[in-house]
């Protein structure tokens, strides 16, 4: 008998755009070459074929197959570009939000979007937004998040957790802003959001290096001291 992996699908992807407003160099928007001298370019499919899903597409999508979706999870976690470039990100939140049980976004969170977060805070038990932000200040943060407005990163997180809604933070731990994590603990903490470090498990390319195994236990060290409950740490692979 085949099995309809479907079925048991909870979680369901829609890559809603593929422009970025930044340029993060080990993004799967990018060729990383091996050979580090070489440059690292979007990948010629993305820049030809620069594309925003049709809202309406994505409204049919939903309809033809409302009761399968229905009472399931969707994400836009924006593999190839960052969700919050789609100019209609407005309504495909609500229209997701109508159809499903929850929806997480994913972002880079340097968008100039106030007016979507205050319109949609009423979802707060159906969307969480995933802000990733990778330092505490600029110069850390735009190493590997490359032309994001830092300040407006951290507006963003703060005003939608002030709406009362439920912030993620996602933190890359590299070895350029491992001196941070302490920091962005504490901010957490003051702040309650809650916290996922997760560790570079790209390749490196030039600047952009994995932390090793005894930086990773040093930050270890550094968790269990502030012993923040509201957090995640991501284990360490080889
Ligand atoms: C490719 S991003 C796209 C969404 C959004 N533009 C962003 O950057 O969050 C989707 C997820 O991949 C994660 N990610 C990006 N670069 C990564 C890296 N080098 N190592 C681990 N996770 C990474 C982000 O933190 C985010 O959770
Ligand atoms: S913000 Fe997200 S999608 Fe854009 S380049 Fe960075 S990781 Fe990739």
């Amino acid at each position: 008998m085949t099995q309809n992996l479907l079925s048991t699908n909870r979680y369901f992807d829609f890559n809603i755009t593929n422009y970025c407003n930044a340029g993060c160099p080990t993004c799967k928007r990018y060729t990383i070459p091996d050979n580090s001298y070489e440059e690292n370019v979007v990948k010629p499919f993305l820049q030809q074929n620069k594309i925003h899903m049709d809202f309406n597409d994505y409204k049919k999508i939903l309809l033809f197959n409302e009761e399968f979706f229905m009472g399931k999870n969707a994400q836009f976690c924006g593999e190839f570009g960052d969700p919050f470039m789609h100019p209609k990100i407005e309504d495909f939140t609500l229209f997701s939000c109508d159809i499903f049980d929850l929806l997480k976004i994913n972002t880079n969170a340097g968008f100039n979007r106030k007016k979507y977060l205050r319109n949609v805070a009423h979802l707060k038990n159906k969307l969480c937004i995933f802000f990733s932000i990778d330092g505490m200040t600029n110069k850390t943060n735009n190493v590997y998040r490359v032309g994001v407005n830092t300040d407006l990163a951290f507006e963003n997180m703060l005003l939608w957790n002030d709406l009362g809604c439920k912030s993620r933070w996602d933190f890359i731990v590299f070895q350029h802003n491992m001196d941070d994590v302490e920091d962005v603990i504490d901010f957490a903490m003051k702040n309650e959001i809650f916290l996922i470090l997760k560790i570079n498990l790209r390749k490196s390319y030039r600047n952009i290096l994995k932390i090793t195994k005894d930086q990773y236990d040093q930050i270890r060290k550094v968790v269990k001291k502030k012993n923040y409950k509201n957090m995640q740490f991501q284990d360490y692979y080889e």
